[in-house]
């Protein structure tokens, strides 16, 4: 495993929509294992493949300390509810702000041998998947967060 750069807000990478991955091979399984061990050693609880400058529809999560989620082309597929908590990215380093993001989500995406897995979440869950599928989207928190470390 390797421990990639975390791209930061003002890379146009961070903005730009992320392409799906058509076949889950030996490639993408060393990307998702890349990004875990990035995520882990930069302490975030979710990554997603754009902020390590692939613009691959790729995620890990660890919201669960031991379980590591990996998501290839994930999709909401339903929400329910609402939330209004705190958030932060490891590409926005010291900052944090409040969003509005579902109580609950269900995701549908593929695993590391590329079959189908349905996943739901509530609350950190729930905001992570909401949170690493905007950047696939080129979308980053800071877009719609009331930022609470502006004075
Ligand atoms: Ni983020």
């Amino acid at each position: 495993m390797a421990k990639l750069k975390i791209l930061t807000d003002g890379d146009t990478a961070l903005r730009l929509k992320s392409r799906p991955v058509s076949v889950v091979n030996d490639r993408i399984r060393t990307l998702l294992d890349d990004m875990t061990e990035t995520m882990r050693s930069a302490d975030g609880c979710g990554l997603a493949a754009p902020q390590v400058g692939v613009l691959r529809r790729v995620v890990v999560m660890e919201t669960e300390p031991g379980t590591v989620l990996e998501l290839i082309n994930p999709v909401i597929v339903e929400r329910k509810g609402e939330q209004h908590e705190i958030e932060g990215c490891l590409s926005v380093p010291g900052r944090q702000g409040y969003t509005h993001r579902p109580a609950y989500v269900k995701v549908e995406a593929l695993d590391r041998n590329g079959d189908p897995i349905t996943l739901e979440g509530e609350g950190l869950r729930a905001r992570c998947f909401c949170h690493e599928i905007d950047h696939l989207d080129g979308i980053l928190y800071i877009d719609h967060a009331e930022m609470v470390d502006e004075k």
